[in-house]
């Protein structure tokens, strides 16, 4: 049995539900691209509103960090990656979680007790020593030279405000030699497995803290690296995640991996990410901004090193590649199969488009770069502009030549050419973070209009039950239990013009959550607001709770129009709306 049946086998045994893995890109959260970690799409839950599963949850969940993209190519980084998780929403706490990782690791998985070590949180001014798992580590067994006491690696929180408490991590001596008797989490011998992380506090955007109502256990393990500890390989694309996909690779290019793993393991990674990508439901195509850019990324920077490592580009060798992946994935993840042929069909037509031109840029490169020492910012940006090739795929080309790049002067080149063009902000630069800038922030005014215009057009009962925001459009989701008449949309679009041409002003004010609920502002999850809260008016029209951005004024928006209206699940329509120019 594979580590993902293992975990959720042993978890159900101790009466937890699984729930399903959510979509890699989240629905109603348009703060994040992509899903970083197990408890991202559990916000709500753990912030308070009852879960329809219980107390007890776990699963595998899919996870994309960017952050790591250019550190892909050596022994441990990837892109895409599972991650198995058990929660426990004001149910167990820090006894029992800590009881279960040590059964699950030494009786399930029989690791060796010697082989680990664990931290526990040293305690600051704000809170205070974690002594609690300090001494059920010591009750199991684990001596007290292998516990470490650290401050700022044992306190956990996705960004920079969410709900978050201290952890304990659990590490492995993965290594031939001795162990040592101290365990020093600075030696890269041991490396991380588990954090489980004892969630009570909130952290609001002013970085101030508070309890949440309920205590709360969320977990975190990275299948790859476990599985890699587990089967003895020292390089993660040696395990049986990847040995198959490499291999794949060295058959098409004809190349041993022995002196081609920087290429190969960027093919397998960048492939696996696309592929995931472009299957899940929210239809994400290679774009220039926002997911569809990460995406673009992904899948020129594998062309680049499938071109250098001598593959026929003009062959099938990414359709090979992705048809290994989901045949492996496929069991755990429907939309795979689901969306098989779109996955081919993104990765081609990206191919294609991106071939035209690799060859002509990489002269053009080539070019460029005599006698020089950095890479201007106009070579630059006529590389992106006509070669297409994504800013960080320059910056790599150049540094295998000991080159910089101008990345500054580039991206305000950059952000003059999208103002001109009036097309999209310079959000993606954001390393993964989707925009605040100036499009997003009047997409999100109008998001409020459209649910106070919904509210009068439709029936009082409407509520939000999700939104996106890209520079492109805005998506909202909001129960509604009948498909929207031709009338019922055309007067909802008119009341929000209507608002936009009588340039109403946006207000905020700040004042106790109960205080604003009392005076019938309009809030998404009650529980996901802290104490004090920022409430947005606009005119005498809408009155919400919001983190804002927004703009000043509604004249600001130019033209408001639904471009679909549709199902989104039960109870739910979507609709997808833009803003014009006047
Ligand atoms: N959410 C925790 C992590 O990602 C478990 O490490």
């Amino acid at each position: 049995m594979n580590l993902k049946d293992l975990y959720i086998n042993f978890f159900v045994s101790k009466e937890h539900k699984q729930i399903p893995s959510a979509p890699l890109v989240p629905e109603n959260d348009p703060s994040v691209l992509f899903n970083t970690a197990g408890m991202q799409p559990l916000i709500p839950y753990l912030m308070g509103q009852a879960h329809p599963y219980g107390t007890r949850l776990c699963n595998y969940q899919k996870c994309l960090r960017t952050n790591d993209l250019d550190e892909v190519g050596d022994t441990t980084h990837h892109t895409f990656f599972e991650m198995l998780g058990n929660w426990s929403l004001g149910d167990y706490f820090k006894d029992e979680s800590i009881s279960w990782s040590f059964e699950f690791l030494t009786k399930v998985l029989n690791i060796p007790v010697e082989r680990l070590a664990v931290t526990v949180f040293k305690g600051n001014d704000l809170i205070p020593f974690d002594e609690e798992s300090y001494n059920k580590w010591l009750s199991l067994g684990i001596k007290k030279e292998r516990i470490a006491l650290t401050e700022q690696d044992n306190f956990w929180i996705a960004g920079e405000s969410g709900p978050c408490g201290p952890d304990t991590e659990i590490f492995y001596f993965r290594s031939d030699e001795e162990i040592p008797e101290k365990f020093d989490p600075e030696d890269n011998r041991w490396v991380e497995i588990w954090n489980n992380v004892f969630m009570q506090y909130y952290k609001d955007e002013k970085q101030k803290i508070s309890e949440l109502p309920k205590k709360n256990v969320d977990t975190g393990m990275g299948v790859e690296r476990t599985t890699a500890i587990l089967e003895g390989v020292n390089d993660n694309y040696a395990s049986s995640i990847w040995q198959d996909i490499i291999a794949l690779i060295a058959k098409i290019s004809a190349k041993p991996y022995e002196g081609n793993e920087k290429s190969m393991r960027i093919i397998a990674d960048h492939i696996r990410t696309s592929v995931f990508i472009s299957a899940d439901y929210a239809g994400i195509k290679p774009s220039n901004t926002d997911q569809g850019y990460i995406l673009r990324r992904l899948i020129r920077r594998a062309i680049r090193h499938a071109k250098s490592l001598g593959i026929d580009i003009f062959s099938n060798w990414e359709e090979e590649i992705a048809k290994l992946i989901i045949a492996k994935y496929q069991k755990y993840y429907k939309e795979l199969k689901d969306n098989e042929m779109i996955v081919y069909e993104v990765l081609k037509n990206e191919k294609i488009k991106f071939n035209r031109t690799l060859e002509k840029g990489l002269k053009e490169f080539a070019k460029a770069i005599k006698d020089k020492e950095m890479i201007d910012d106009l070579t630059a940006f006529h590389l992106y502009d006509t070669y297409g090739f994504p800013i960080e795929l320059t910056v790599e080309l150049a540094e295998e030549k000991g080159l910089k790049v101008d990345v500054d002067g580039f991206k305000k080149r950059f952000k003059e050419h999208q103002e001109l063009s009036r097309t999209a902000s310079s959000g993606k630069f954001k390393g993964g973070l989707s925009g605040n800038g100036e499009v997003e922030t009047k997409y999100h005014t109008a998001t409020h209009l459209l649910n106070a215009a919904l509210k009068q057009v439709v029936n009082k009962d409407v509520h939000q039950k999700g939104s996106n925001i890209t520079s492109e459009r805005m998506r909202f989701d909001f129960s509604c239990d009948h498909k929207l008449s031709p009338e019922e949309i055309k007067k909802t679009e008119d009341l929000v013009n209507e608002w936009i041409n009588e340039k109403l002003d946006v207000k905020v004010v700040e004042m106790p959550k109960e205080e604003a609920l009392k005076s019938g502002a309009e809030c998404m999850f009650v529980e996901k607001y802290p104490d004090i809260v920022t409430v947005y008016t606009i005119g005498d029209v809408s009155k919400e709770l919001c983190g804002g951005p927004h703009v000043k004024n509604t004249g600001e928006l130019g033209h408001f129009k639904i471009t679909k209206e549709e199902s989104s699940s039960a109870g739910v329509r979507r609709i997808k709306a833009i803003l014009e120019e006047k």
